[in-house]
């Protein structure tokens, strides 16, 4: 069966075609048009422009989406949006799109829960048949908006075991980020910034956390900042403190006429995101011992955080699944893959499909 996924909760609209064999998920095409030269300009998405740029590219997109994966509409068998959460007026676009293309062609339709999505990705087979993650796993949502994580119990049942409380860790790059000089969205120029300070602090490419933290950078306490990994045996985060403390600090340098080391507090930054995750990881595995795990989302393409969880789930000897880089941002083709589990739980919507800007 061939799905067609749809995406436009935020700066980004995307159409894809996913194919069904045998209960594998294959991506045919998958096509992202990105908005982020146009939020640039704000340091920010606006949420106005952002609808209007949807409503210009989806039309286009979803026909190069047919012809990379070399089919028509009529050989479509089911058609998945995002219908939440997101931007409301943003989501809007795809939800009515979709449902106009399902009604005018006799198409199934599905709603999609974006986080889910996100998770969804790592449901996606590659080229190289490698294994895809079977519910139950836990589940780490780690994007612009979401830092959660979730215990799966099938593939559209789970229970929201730890979140943050306040912002998001993509947030959290990404304002900070733009103090020090990145542009929006921060967070790869902040992963290269900080790999750079990793490597002025210890000499060494990708160093491990012990290596860092033993290092005159890594002890630095002019650069000390609280962890967003809340104290106990909580699941939950908070990254408003860290980020007001980033903000004092830079702010102090600034006053005092110091340079900052921009790639050691990256470096320092990054580690405390990082660590905040695998801790709270930790403990997750504790107490649900021995589940896989599955680390979505656009934070996901972090490459301190992918090594570090790499290493945390070889300690722990449990199974770890992140999808490849192209699919940790927004696309459709993670949409039409929960999109097909939603099909088979009968989750099936009609027109009165709605878009939601909250989680439900
Ligand atoms: O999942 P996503 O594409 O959109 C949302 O659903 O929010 O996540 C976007 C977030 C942004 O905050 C962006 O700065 C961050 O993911 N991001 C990264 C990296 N690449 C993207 N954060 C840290 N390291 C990265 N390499
Ligand atoms: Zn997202």
């Amino acid at each position: 069966m061939f799905i067609l996924g749809f995406e436009s909760s935020c700066d980004e609209t995307s159409a894809s075609v996913v194919e069904e064999i045998g209960g594998k998920l294959f991506v045919r095409s998958n096509i992202v048009a990105s908005q982020i030269p146009v939020h640039r300009l704000y340091g920010g998405v606006v949420p106005e422009i952002a609808s209007r740029a949807h409503v210009e590219a989806i039309s286009r997109i979803t026909g190069e989406a047919l012809d990379g994966a070399g089919i028509s509409l009529s050989d479509v068998g089911l058609v998945a949006v995002t219908s939440h959460p997101g931007l409301i007026g943003a989501l809007l676009v795809a939800v009515n799109f979709a449902k106009g293309i399902a009604a005018a062609n006799g198409i199934p339709l599905v709603g999609v829960d974006h986080i889910r999505g996100h998770i969804a990705a790592a449901y996606l087979s590659g080229e190289n048949g490698a294994p895809t993650p079977k519910p139950p796993f836990l589940a780490l949502a780690l994007s612009g908006g979401h830092t959660s994580i979730y215990r799966v119990t099938s593939y559209t049942d789970w229970e929201t075991v730890g979140s943050t409380r306040d912002d998001a860790i993509g947030e959290a790059f990404d304002k900070i980020g733009r103090l020090i000089g990145l542009e929006y969205p921060a967070g790869a120029a902040f992963d290269r910034l900080a790999a750079e300070g990793f490597r002025e602090a210890t000499g060494v490419d990708s160093p491990s956390p012990a290596q860092y933290a033993a290092s005159e950078a890594g002890r630095d306490p002019r650069m000390k900042l609280p962890s967003p990994a809340l104290p106990g045996e909580t699941l939950d985060f908070s990254f408003s403190g860290l980020k007001t403390a980033a903000i004092n600090l830079l702010h102090h340098l600034e006053q005092t006429g110091e340079d900052l080391p921009r790639a050691l507090f990256a470096a320092r930054y990054t580690a405390l995101c990082v660590e905040a995750v695998e801790k709270k990881l930790g403990t997750a595995l504790d107490r649900y011992p021995g589940l896989p795990v599955v680390a979505a989302g656009g934070v996901a393409a972090n490459s301190h955080l992918r090594r570090e969880l790499a290493s945390l789930s070889a300690r722990r000897g449990v199974g770890l699944f992140i999808p490849p880089l192209s699919l940790c941002g927004d696309n459709a083709a993670m949409i039409a893959a929960q999109g097909y589990y939603e099909y088979l739980a009968g989750n099936l919507r009609d027109s009165s499909l709605n878009a939601s800007a909250s989680d439900d």
